[in-house]
C-alpha cells in the first residue's frame, strides 16, 4: 500500500481542480484517490464529468480519468475515503464557509483556494514563503471547531502574488504608502479564450470584489496571532485598481511605494534576490528554488516569457525605478493559477504536513 496521503479534491473538475490534478500527478507525498464536484458529476468518471471542459496543456493524468467523480455534499462519504482535502468549489460564500467547516468537523483537514474563510479570524490565510507561523492558530480553532486534526486553512487571493511577496522582501525599510495596479488573466475568473472569446482584444476594468481583497488581504498576511486569532497588520495603506487584460495566465501587477528609510535600488533588488523562506529551508516538494527573480531588461517581466519561472511558483519582478511621486516603482508577474492558487495551496499543505499538521487518519 502506497505511503502517500490520500487526497480528494473538492470541486476537481473546474479550472482551479484541473490544476490541483495535473500539479499532484506523481507529487511524492499526495495521491488524488477522491474527486468531488457538483451532482451534475457525481457518479461520472473523472473523463466524462469533464468532457471537453481540461483547460490544462498538459494531457489528463491517466490515473485519475476513471475515478467515479463523488458529490462534494456528501460529507461523510468523501471526507471517509482521504486524509485530507482541497477545496476549489464555486458555491455561495455562506455554502463553501458551511461545507468546508462541515469536513473539518469528519476530523479531515481543508486546504482551501476559496475566499470563503479568509477572514475567519482563527483560519490561517498563508503564503508559506511570508506567514508559516499563522498556522499556530490552528490550535485555537480546532478548539472552537471541537475537533483534533480536522482543520480549515486557506491561501489568499491570486492578484496579490505579485506584489504582497515584494513588500514582505522589503519590509526593513517599512513601505508605508502603496498605489498597485493589477492586469489580470482570463484564467482567474475561470475561462479560457474559448468560453470567453469577448475578452479577445478587449480589456475589462472591473473584477468584482477584487480590489478589496488586493487592498485587504496583505495586511492579514503581515498580522499576527492575539487571543488566538488573527489581528491583521495596519499599515502600510494600499490602494489598488484591478483591470481584467486578454491574457490566459498570469497577473501582472504595476506598483509605486513610499517608504520609511529610503532604500537604494541595489539594496531593493538584493533583497528580493536573497529573499527565501521555510520551504526553501526545508526543501518542499513544490518550493520554487528561488522565490522571487530580478529581470534587469526594460521590458521584463512579459506573461510570455516569465509566467513559467519556478513552474510557476515563483515572482518575476523588474522595472524598479526612481518615482518622481512616490519613492520607488515595479512591475511584479506572477502565475494566477499555480502560485495563485492551486500550487499556493499544495505548497501549505506540504508545510502542513513537514509540521505535522496533517497527518495519516
Ligand atoms: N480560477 C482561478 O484562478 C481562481 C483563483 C483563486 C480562487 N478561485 C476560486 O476557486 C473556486 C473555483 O474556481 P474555478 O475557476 O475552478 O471554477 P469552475 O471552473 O467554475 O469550477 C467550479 C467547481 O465547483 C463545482 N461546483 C459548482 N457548483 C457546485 C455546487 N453547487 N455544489 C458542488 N460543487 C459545485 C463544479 O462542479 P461541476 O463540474 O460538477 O459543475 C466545479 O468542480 C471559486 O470559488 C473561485 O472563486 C479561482
Amino acid at each position: 500500500m502506497s505511503d502517500k496521503l490520500k487526497v480528494g479534491i473538492l470541486g476537481g473538475t473546474g479550472m482551479v481542480g484541473q490544476r490541483f490534478i495535473s500539479l499532484l500527478e506523481n507529487h511524492p507525498w499526495f495521491e488524488v484517490t477522491t474527486i468531488a464536484a457538483s451532482e451534475r458529476s457525481a457518479g461520472k468518471t473523472y473523463e466524462e464529468a469533464v468532457g471537453d471542459r481540461w483547460k490544462m496543456t498538459t494531457p489528463m493524468p491517466e490515473a485519475v480519468k476513471k475515478i467515479v467523480v463523488m458529490n462534494v455534499n456528501e460529507v461523510e462519504k468523501v471526507a471517509s475515503s482521504v486524509d485530507f482535502v482541497f477545496s476549489a468549489v464555486d458555491m455561495t460564500k455562506e455554502e463553501i464557509k458551511k461545507i468546508e467547516e462541515e469536513y473539518a468537523k469528519t476530523e479531515t483537514p481543508v486546504v482551501s483556494n476559496n475566499s470563503a474563510h479568509r477572514w475567519t479570524p482563527d483560519v490561517p490565510m498563508v503564503v508559506p514563503e511570508i506567514n508559516p507561523e499563522h498556522f499556530k492558530v490552528i490550535e485555537f480553532q480546532k478548539k472552537r471547531l471541537g475537533t483534533k486534526r480536522g482543520f480549515v486553512a486557506v491561501k489568499p487571493n491570486c492578484s496579490i502574488q505579485s506584489y504582497a511577496p515584494v513588500l514582505t522582501a522589503w519590509k526593513e525599510f517599512e513601505p508605508y504608502e502603496v498605489v498597485a495596479t493589477t492586469y489580470q488573466a482570463i484564467s482567474g475568473a475561470g475561462k479560457t479564450f474559448k468560453d470567453w472569446p469577448e475578452m479577445v482584444g478587449n480589456i475589462i476594468p472591473y473584477i468584482g470584489g477584487e480590489e478589496e481583497k488586493s487592498e485587504k488581504e496583505p495586511l492579514r498576511i503581515w498580522g499576527e496571532i492575539k487571543d488566538g486569532v488573527i489581528e491583521p497588520a495596519k499599515s502600510p495603506a494600499i490602494t489598488c485598481q484591478c483591470i481584467r487584460v486578454p491574457v490566459l495566465n498570469g497577473h501582472t501587477a504595476a506598483v509605486f511605494v513610499k517608504f520609511k528609510k529610503k532604500p537604494t535600488k541595489e539594496q531593493l533588488v538584493e533583497k528580493l534576490r536573497n529573499f527565501s523562506g521555510l520551504p526553501q529551508e526545508l526543501k518542499l516538494p513544490s518550493a520554487p528554488e528561488h522565490f522571487i527573480q530580478y529581470l534587469e531588461e526594460d521590458n521584463r517581466p512579459q506573461v510570455s516569457l516569465d509566467v513559467d519561472y519556478e513552474n510557476g511558483m515563483g515572482i518575476s519582478v523588474g522595472r524598479i525605478r526612481e518615482d518622481s511621486v512616490y519613492d520607488w516603482k515595479f512591475v511584479g508577474l506572477s502565475h494566477n493559477t499555480v502560485r495563485g492558487a492551486a500550487g499556493g495551496a499544495v505548497l501549505c499543505a506540504e508545510l502542513l504536513k513537514a509540521q505535522g499538521y496533517i497527518t495519516k487518519k
